[in-house]
């Protein structure tokens, strides 16, 4: 098999890097070209991604574009629908987007169809929340579930929490949720230090069921629930259910494995919010909702699949990542929602993008010289304003960023409350403003600002920003939004010749982590362990014998 060539070594690489020698800011590419406000917009769904605000041109897109043909992102991005085994560390295929695939879909792993099982599961899940959301799934004692909780951590955790959180307008207010993930014993006890054990469901969201920390956490769980109900073990059955891969390990756990509901392999745990992950956030928003967000991502999934690299959002979202990260030198990129709702959203995208895409070898195994994920923050606008803003507008680095907002509230607000939407929103117009034309020295000095100040308030402007726009964030809008992201994070996988679908080193962290425990709880000697991890371990024994 012939080897790829090396990105860096490809002639549209270099096109790129030589023209990106002959810069121009955003005031003069409007000045020349007023029109690119209405042309740099692309549409899909409800959503309308406007980046010109960028620091391109006509020209650095096109070349963008030529850069994904010859590194064959469609060709990638049609292996994974097709259901290939495009993670090619783990052998295994990359198919979230069968799992919102309409019921008469076909797509095939190993030469079956998975769509028909997709479905069973999404009905069983459906049954299953309307029993919960009904009142008639009872709890051990014959009482009404009213509190849900999801033990589950990564992907496992990340998506529906922030999925819950995002769609909070639409959940069932007299259910309560939480989720824990850490294996810090305060989140679980903070979880459920109110709530009533004989009311409570626990949700083990674990792909694999075997990591640490929600085994540890659920198996804590359980202890609270049989010493709330005398300890009866048979309580289990009512008030634990998992969301899996692994039959087997939930079946040891002693969960029912009648109470499981079940995923594949081939859904990668940053990607399976859409699967039995979201069990929570069905029962929170319920069926028809869950439902409606699906056909949102399907919505996407089919854009990317289908449209040409001019008008596709994915495409042209993830070559804009490209440009900044590996030509014009940007380390990070800010994802800032105008949405209270989306305050867990920056935090999802973390796992997605810097667990896909923080790699540093190519899918050869050969160390790459050219930048890969860049580092991934942000949280709600208005706050970041107050906050980090100013390291963005005045600092030395270059922070593309995406400003999230909405034109409708939603949810049942006073009037008064929904007044406020105009001025959140004019805060993001105001900043994606600010950023991109900045404030020059002349434009200081004629507001009477003396000589010595003017420099301190100068803004340089350039700060390339993509405003995302919708009607309201409502379940297929926010279907949307992921499936945009995850489709992005894939085009800069497929450019940078990168497994985006593996973690290795989310993994080495699990097993150090095993291996230096006993240490801590017993003092046992751990062979092996460098000096300065034996000292540290000494000292946090001598500090917890105080
Ligand atoms: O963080 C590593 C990871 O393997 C993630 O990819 C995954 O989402 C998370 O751990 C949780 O894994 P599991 O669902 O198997 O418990």
């Amino acid at each position: 098999m012939s080897e790829t060539p090396l990105l860096t070594e490809r002639p549209e690489w270099n096109a790129l890097v030589a023209h990106s020698a002959e810069p121009a800011g955003l005031r003069e590419l409007f000045a020349a070209d007023p029109g690119r406000a209405e042309r740099y917009v692309v549409r899909v769904g409800d959503l309308r991604i406007d980046y010109s605000k960028h620091l391109v041109t006509d020209e650095t897109l096109r070349l963008l574009r030529e850069l994904a043909l010859v590194t064959d992102v469609f060709g990638l991005r049609d292996a994974m629908f097709r259901g290939e085994k495009i993670n090619i560390t783990e052998r295994r295929a990359v198919l979230h987007t069968a799992l919102r695939a309409p019921r008469d879909a076909v797509i095939e792993v190993d030469g079956e169809n998975v769509v028909p099982a997709v479905h069973g599961v999404l009905d069983k899940m459906a049954a299953f929340s309307e029993q919960v959301r009904s009142g008639e799934w009872v709890g051990h004692t014959g009482k009404r579930i009213r509190n849900v909780v999801n033990i589950g951590i990564g992907g496992s955790d990340l998506g529906p929490a922030m999925a819950y959180e995002a769609l909070r307008a639409f959940t069932a207010r007299e259910l309560t949720f939480r989720f824990v993930s850490n294996v810090d014993g305060s989140d679980l006890h903070e979880a459920v230090r109110d709530l009533d054990p004989e009311e409570t469901l626990f949700i083990v969201a674990s792909k694999t069921f075997t990591t640490i920390e929600t085994i540890t956490n659920a198996t804590s769980a359980r202890s609270w629930l049989l010493r709330g109900l005398d300890g009866d073990e048979k309580a289990v059955a009512k008030h634990f259910v998992a969301l899996s891969t692994n039959a087997e390990k939930v079946a040891d756990f002693g969960i029912d494995t009648a109470n499981m509901f079940e995923f594949w392999d081939w859904v990668g745990g940053r990607y399976s919010y859409d699967s039995a992950i979201g069990l929570s956030l069905m029962i929170a928003i319920g069926p028809d909702a869950f439902r409606e967000m699906l056909a949102g991502f399907h919505l996407v999934d089919e854009h990317f699949r289908t449209a040409p690299a001019e008008a596709n959002a994915p495409l042209v979202l993830g070559l804009l990542g490209v440009w900044y990260g590996n030509v014009l030198g940007a380390q990070s990129h800010a994802v800032l929602p105008y949405s209270h709702y989306l305050s867990k959203f920056t935090a999802y995208l973390q796992q997605l993008d810097m667990e896909s895409n923080g790699k540093s070898v190519d899918r050869e195994g050969r160390s790459v010289s050219w930048q890969t994920g860049p580092v991934v923050w942000g949280t709600p606008g208005t706050n970041g304003q107050h906050a980090y803003y100013q390291l963005i507008h005045q600092g030395t680095k270059l922070i593309p960023a995406d400003l999230l907002g909405f034109a409708r509230p939603v949810g049942e607000l006073s009037d008064e409350l929904k007044a406020q939407h105009d001025l959140l929103m004019a805060n993001l117009f105001a900043q994606g403003q600010a950023l991109a034309f900045g404030k020059t020295a002349e434009e200081v000095r004629a507001e009477g600002v003396p000589e010595e100040q003017v420099a301190h308030r100068t803004f340089k402007g350039d700060h390339p920003t993509t405003t995302i726009l919708a009607g309201e964030l409502n379940p297929s809008v926010l279907g949307q939004l992921i499936a945009l992201y995850e489709h992005k994070v894939f085009v800069q996988g497929a450019i940078w010749n990168i497994d985006s679908f593996d973690q290795w080193g989310v993994e080495l962290g699990k097993v150090l982590a095993k291996r230096v425990e006993p240490a801590l709880t017993t003092g046992a000697d751990v062979p092996g362990l460098d000096a300065s991890t034996a000292a540290l371990v000494a000292a946090y024994r001598e500090l917890k014998e105080v």
